[in-house]
């Protein structure tokens, strides 16, 4: 609901900003620059950010920096493994966007290679759960049953993988609704639904596309580091199997821990640093919040 998320950002901000400075023991006058995520997003809530951040900055006398949430995303990673090395391929899988981007430079040129065409990796997840009774978010839940279970099991479709399919995008309909009709027809017969033999294998179907699409963009693009992040980037298995795989193939991973992960200010701060450090122009104080903002 945007109208009670815009509400919630309201309400919340001032007394957060605060609360975060208090705790890390910074005055607000020692700050560099601030730093706000312009988009992509809803529409409401980022203009409360903007708004907020603008009056922040114009009444400290700081630079302001309109940052892209997936930018950042990336960035973060650097607050746990030390400077990102450029170019970085990124993996961002969430709720809300399932994308790989190549990083040539952080702060100003991050290119999509590829992105879902349907539903995105999280979402599958939380869909699926809502099937199997599991309740919400899904990620979680199906992560701990898939551990109890076979993920050869079950054969489900892997979207997007023809050799004249698309190379970077993604597709997670047809599979949420592969395993969706697989227990209808359990159930229909009258049969019990192997909780976590689904689980694993529509786990699988999921992380094998990912980390295979993945380790193909470092490949074709002559990358040899990989960044996962986005909630989904806690998955157990889909930190496993890209372990694996960029092992196999010369690529060095990186995956922030699972606080950083999913969204969180300090992403945006990680950036906003990094804009700083850079002596990148800062934003003019005309800065709009955008809900579709290209990276
Ligand atoms: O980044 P995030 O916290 O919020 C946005 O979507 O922006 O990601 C939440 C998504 C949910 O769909 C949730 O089911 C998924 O991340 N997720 C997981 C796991 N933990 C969270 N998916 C798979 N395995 C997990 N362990
Ligand atoms: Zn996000």
């Amino acid at each position: 609901m945007p109208e009670v998320a815009s509400r919630a950002h309201l309400e919340a901000m001032v007394p957060t900003i605060q609360r975060a400075l208090k705790d890390a023991g910074i005055a607000a006058s020692d700050l560099d620059g601030i730093a706000v995520t312009a988009g992509p997003g809803l529409a409401g809530a980022l203009l409360v950010g903007v708004s907020a951040a603008k009056a922040y900055a114009y009444a400290l006398g700081k630079p302001l920096y309109g940052v892209n949430h997936l930018a950042s995303h990336i960035c973060v990673d650097q607050l746990e493994h030390g400077p990102l090395p450029e170019p970085t391929m990124a993996l961002l899988v969430s709720g809300g966007h399932s994308s790989l981007l190549l990083a040539p430079d952080i702060t100003s040129d991050v290119r999509p290679l590829g992105s879902t065409i349907d539903d995105a990796a999280g979402e599958a997840f939380d869909k699926v759960a809502r099937v199997l009774n599991l309740g919400f978010p899904g990620g979680p839940v199906i992560d701990r049953w898939a551990r109890e279970g076979d993920p050869e099991a079950i054969r489900f479709p892997r979207g997007l993988t023809g050799p004249r399919d698309p190379r970077y995008d993604f597709s997670f309909s047809g599979l949420k609704t592969a395993v969706a009709r697989w227990i209808e027809a359990k159930r229909a017969a009258g049969e019990e639904v192997p909780v976590a033999d689904v689980s694993a294998s529509f786990q699988e179907a999921v992380v094998d596309v990912l980390t295979r699409k993945a380790v193909r963009a470092c490949k074709d693009n002559g990358v040899d580091h990989l960044m996962i992040g986005g909630g989904v980037a806690a998955n157990s298995r889909l930190r496993a199997m890209a372990q694996r795989r960029c092992e196999d193939a010369g690529i060095r991973l990186r995956v922030p821990r699972p606080k950083l992960c999913t969204d969180n200010g300090a992403m945006v701060a990680a950036l906003g640093a990094e804009m700083v450090a850079r002596n990148r122009p800062a934003s003019a104080w005309d800065l709009s919040a955008d809900s579709s903002l290209p990276v």
